[in-house]
């Protein structure tokens, strides 16, 4: 089963580029941009990656991020991500990155967003990944900020296919960012936003009434509210989930807690993804291996999981027909 996962064709829709940022990597972009951090090792930062909830994470990310100064460390992040994509079979990939946690260290847009655009260029050419770029806006900011970073991505709107929601979720509503969304809907990008995840099921009604989203980001309280969870599987909502993710963060106590089989038992769109790989332990493999050993998926639920995420991407259709296509010419091979 591990090996069948390990090769199957993949889409990854939740990864936040910022949350690869692998502590090798860490600590050569510290030492190359003299940026002081408090650690002197690997172990020294293996050791910090412990965490009671997703605000204990988002410290240390936040902290982690402000190695990245210059253009081409924006592509050596991308880069070593998009590697790793290609070792793991990924086909296509939607990647999330938070302009505003570099530009308020006076880091431009410009060069984050060229930095990250080079680098998914480069692995499209050479290793025929496609991918979609997702401007996340900080929501523990107020939604002045929102919109002055969405007037900056107008410049790149050719590169960026959605704006999202991320960061600290518990006091920081949907609502909160109502206005900034349908602007950027207006200007022609999609909408996705992360809810549910420490959030109350409340949230993932906003972010769907509210910003209009085409997808929610985690959504695992969505089992709280009845009708909620009719809703999301009559519309076929895709649910993003990042299993090693919600365990590491505490969401679940343990993967056996996890509720991804009530969620895909209830006939909802789930997909599997790894959102800050570097932090929890494992890319998209091996999150979906976790699952795989902890609820005794077999080959049809992998291929059911790999379906339906290259059916939420937001690729082309003409793309989406070559990435299903590869996927049934896996199955046809190995089942
Ligand atoms: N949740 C919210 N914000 C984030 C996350 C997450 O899992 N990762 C990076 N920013
Ligand atoms: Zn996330």
């Amino acid at each position: 089963m591990n090996d069948f996962i390990a090769g199957i064709p993949k889409a990854e829709l939740h990864l936040h580029i910022e949350g690869t940022l692998e502590p090798e990597l860490l600590l050569t972009l510290a030492e190359r941009n003299k940026i002081q951090l408090p650690y002197k090792s690997e172990s020294d930062v293996k050791k910090a990656y412990q965490f009671a909830d997703l605000q204990s994470f988002l410290d240390i990310y936040y902290q982690g991020a402000s190695v990245l100064i210059e253009e081409q460390d924006f592509y050596d992040l991308t880069w070593a991500y998009l590697c790793k994509a290609h070792q793991e079979n990924l086909q296509h990939v939607e990647i999330f990155f938070d302009p505003q946690t570099h530009t308020s260290r006076d880091i431009k847009f410009e060069v984050v967003i060229n930095g990250i655009t080079a680098a998914l260029k480069q692995a499209e050419k050479q290793y025929h990944i496609s991918s979609c770029l997702i401007l996340c806006f900080l929501r523990h900011l107020p939604e002045a900020e929102a919109f002055n970073t969405l007037n900056q991505a107008l410049f790149y709107k050719d590169q960026i296919i959605a704006v999202g929601l991320d960061s600290s979720e518990k006091g920081n509503p949907p609502e909160k960012f109502v206005n900034v969304f349908e602007q950027a809907r207006k200007a022609g990008f999609l909408t996705v936003a992360h809810a549910g995840e420490e959030g109350p099921a409340d949230y993932i009604w906003q972010a769907l009434n509210l910003l209009k989203v085409s997808r929610i980001d985690h959504g695992i309280r969505c089992d709280e509210d009845k009708s909620l969870m009719k809703k999301l599987a009559t519309d076929q909502v895709p649910l993003t989930l990042c299993p090693l993710s919600n365990v590491k963060l505490r969401v679940f106590n343990t993967m056996a807690e996890h509720n991804f089989k009530k969620l895909l038992d209830a006939n909802l769109c789930v997909t599997v993804n790894s959102d800050d790989p570097a932090y929890f332990g494992g890319y998209i493999t091996a999150n979906m291996q976790a699952i795989a050993t902890s609820f005794n998926l077999n080959k049809q639920h992998i291929y059911q999981l790999t379906k339906n995420a290259f059916n939420a991407s937001f690729a082309g259709e003409e793309r989406k027909q070559v990435l299903l296509q590869s996927l049934h010419d896996y199955m046809s091979l190995h089942c």
